[in-house]
């Protein structure tokens, strides 16, 4: 069994206290589908309600540190070292639509580097959590990557853009590319947990485009601490300014970068 460090109580007491409020809500949610009005207004409500809830927690925890919320954006940290990153809700749409697979995200970064993330997902009371140098956790049970070293024998998992977003043709593209080489590809609508099922060796790995900072960070240190590889599609280490991944096991991340990157070629 894993003994949490002070830092990851801290995390972990701030999720769940805002958890609280969103399985509440999102018993609601299932009432307000068959409403004309639909939930959408009440979800957005929900969201904010939980982004409360976690920056009082943190900051009665931690004063000083700084944060960039989905919802509040970026907060200054007077201690000029510590920032937060946090989605109060990932999988807003799963949410909306009453499909139980949303989480909540928390990381930390210290002096430029992300330190420790935490990702909660409640309807199956799963806590994904790391500490950089302390490994990666599912509750109380350690994580490690996948084994798989074959293309043909990987499941990955994807973010694909919707109405109104950029990048339909490149995200057909790598589709094409790669569904004919593996076993499985799938879009769940967490990028949270995406990466925490990378870390949990569920999927042999994910890759998607576009994605925001608080979607990302506490996901890359979780797969980084269970042993994986993570980086921008094309190379580099700038996940979080430019919002694209690829995060995978150490044998396969090479390989499905490779057929990603030709298949980029043809969408300029
Ligand atoms: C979204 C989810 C989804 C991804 C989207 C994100 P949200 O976050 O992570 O899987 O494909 O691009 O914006 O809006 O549910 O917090
Ligand atoms: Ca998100
Ligand atoms: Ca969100």
């Amino acid at each position: 069994m894993a003994l949490k460090s002070a830092l990851i109580n801290v995390m972990d007491g701030a999720a769940r206290k805002a958890a609280r409020g969103l399985v509440r809500d999102f018993g609601e949610v299932e009432q307000l589908q068959v409403s004309r009005k639909g939930p959408a207004d009440f979800v957005s409500a929900a969201d904010l309600k939980a982004e409360q809830i976690l920056r009082r927690e943190l900051e009665r925890a931690r004063p000083g540190y700084g944060f960039c919320l989905e919802e509040g954006g970026v907060v200054a940290a007077s201690d000029g070292r510590h920032r937060w990153y946090v989605d109060p809700l990932d999988g807003t749409t799963n949410f909306l639509h009453g499909v139980p697979h949303f989480a909540i995200s928390i990381a930390l970064e210290r002096d430029g580097e992300l330190v420790a993330g935490l990702i909660l997902e409640p309807t199956r009371d799963e806590t994904f959590w790391a500490e950089k140098g302390s490994g990666a956790y599912l509750n109380g049970r350690r994580l490690r990557v996948s084994a798989r070293q074959r293309l043909v024998d990987s499941v990955l998992a994807t973010g694909l853009p919707y109405h109104g977003r950029p990048g339909h043709e490149l995200a057909l593209a790598e589709l094409d590319a790669l569904m004919s080489r593996v076993s499985g590809i799938r879009r769940f609508g967490s990028a949270a947990l995406d990466l925490a099922y990378v870390a949990a060796g569920r999927y042999d790995g994910f890759w998607e485009h576009g994605l925001s900072p608080w979607d990302l960070a506490a996901g890359i240190v979780i797969v980084r601490e269970a042993g994986g590889l993570v980086s921008q599609i094309g190379g580099g280490d700038r996940m979080l300014e430019k919002g694209d991944i690829l995060a995978a096991n150490d044998s396969l991340h090479g390989e499905i970068a490779a057929v990603l990157r030709e298949a980029g070629k043809s969408c300029p």
